[in-house]
């Protein structure tokens, strides 16, 4: 009997979902209902992470009592900074960021306690103390001290000054919050499938998050917005360049590149085919970063690198692509930006780990075997 195969799961509809809608026909997403567009202009990133955990909008009094909890749950537990301390500062910081969860969850009194209650401060305490995360291995790596959360600031600003000890401009607080909406969920990514397969063995939440955290790693998942920098810096990054020569420089190098068979982070996806939904909010963040900055050459690369792999291929940049670049201004090292997307993530992680465990049934799919016959010592 040949077994029909889909490799990767290509096409394969695993389950329901009312967290958020990917529609490729409409090139649209939505967030429980709302379009994610309309989210990145109007609300915070702490408003959107309710509405994604509890399926409405919050209510003033709801979303006071959330912005008090997280504000009072970023501080750095001392026994993660300590794990944290143990980490070579060459390994990367996805290593950094999947430890540090798992430090978490050994360490949290509710650790095995899956009720819907639970789960829900686990994911809200994940939320709130991983910038912290971040901020200090950043830091830590450029040899600087940490810097402590300041409850007078938002999730984005707070963010930033954790990170870079400075009180950062409006526009680039603004720029983070609309990465981290659009970051937060996508329905059956790879990794937010992996939280879900563990989630299904009754296994705890931070172990689903830890092991989302490895499926995000990867370059062809989110480690993409990371690789894309390393594609802008192999190309060369000249702030001199008029936007002309780098976009000529660009092309040409996606030319060689695509002649060389390469795969180019930052282009193409699983689900979309004619084009991200995510990508003109998030280029529109960029495209102020490159104002801000007064960076018009990195624009060059962007735009040479586009239309080359449009030319060549017709196809279109995912999130990643202008997500990278932005990161990149706005004073991240290449390796942190993968951690920015967990830190937005874990938000649809953990509205997804409660939505497979109200309606649980264990994810063990079948495989076709093509070994060696029966054979006998
Ligand atoms: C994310 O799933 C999600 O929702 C993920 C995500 C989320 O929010 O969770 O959106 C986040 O992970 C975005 C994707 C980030 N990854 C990358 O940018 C890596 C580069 N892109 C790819 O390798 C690729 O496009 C994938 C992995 C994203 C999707 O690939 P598929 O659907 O498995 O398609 P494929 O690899 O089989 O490619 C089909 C064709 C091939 O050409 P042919 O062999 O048919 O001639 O398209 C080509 C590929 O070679 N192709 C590319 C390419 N992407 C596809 N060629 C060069 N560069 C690319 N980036």
């Amino acid at each position: 009997m040949t077994e029909q195969i889909y490799k990767g799961l290509a096409g394969v509809v695993a389950d329901h979902t009312a967290v958020s809608k990917v529609n490729p026909e409409s090139n649209s997403l939505l967030y429980r209902g709302y379009p994610v567009q309309e989210l990145a202009a109007a609300l915070s990133f702490e408003e959107v992470a309710l509405l994604l955990w509890n399926g409405e909008l919050p209510s003033s009094a709801e979303k006071q009592e959330f912005l008090d909890f997280e504000r009072s749950h970023r501080a750095l537990d001392p026994r993660v900074r300590s794990a944290i301390d143990l980490l070579p500062l060459d390994c990367h910081p996805m290593d950094v960021g999947r430890t540090a969860v798992s430090v978490l969850g050994a360490n949290h009194p509710l650790s095995e306690d899956s009720s819907p209650e639970a789960e829900l401060t686990k994911a809200k305490e994940l939320f709130a103390v991983f910038p912290a995360v971040v901020a200090y291995d950043q830091r830590r790596r450029r040899g600087l001290e940490l810097v402590e959360p300041r409850q007078d600031l938002d999730y984005s600003q707070n963010f930033l000054w954790m990170t870079f000890g400075e009180e950062a401009p409006e526009e680039v607080v603004d720029a983070f919050r609309v990465s981290m909406v659009l970051y937060a969920e996508h329905s059956f990514n790879a990794s937010t499938f992996t939280a879900r397969v563990v989630t299904s063995t009754l296994a705890d939440l931070h172990s689903a998050v830890t092991a989302a955290i490895g499926a995000l790693k990867g370059p062809l998942h989110g480690g993409a917005n990371e690789a894309v920098m390393h594609t802008f810096e192999e190309i060369g990054i000249d702030p001199a360049e008029t936007r002309e020569d780098a976009a000529a420089r660009a092309k040409a190098w996606m030319e060689q590149a695509l002649a060389e068979k390469r795969k180019v982070m930052g282009f193409g996806h699983r689900v979309y085919k004619s084009g991200d939904s995510r990508v003109p909010t998030m280029k529109q963040a960029l495209d102020a970063m490159v104002e801000y900055y007064g960076r018009g050459e990195l624009m060059g690369l962007y735009d040479g690198l586009e239309s080359a792999m449009g030319e060549a291929k017709n196809i279109l940049p995912n999130l990643d692509y202008p997500a990278g670049p932005t990161y990149h201004l706005m004073g991240f090292d290449t390796e942190m930006f993968t951690p920015l997307f967990i830190a937005a993530r874990i938000t649809g992680w953990t509205a997804h780990i409660a939505e497979q465990r109200a309606n649980n049934a264990l994810i063990r799919p079948l495989s076709a075997y093509n070994g060696p016959d029966e054979r006998h010592l």
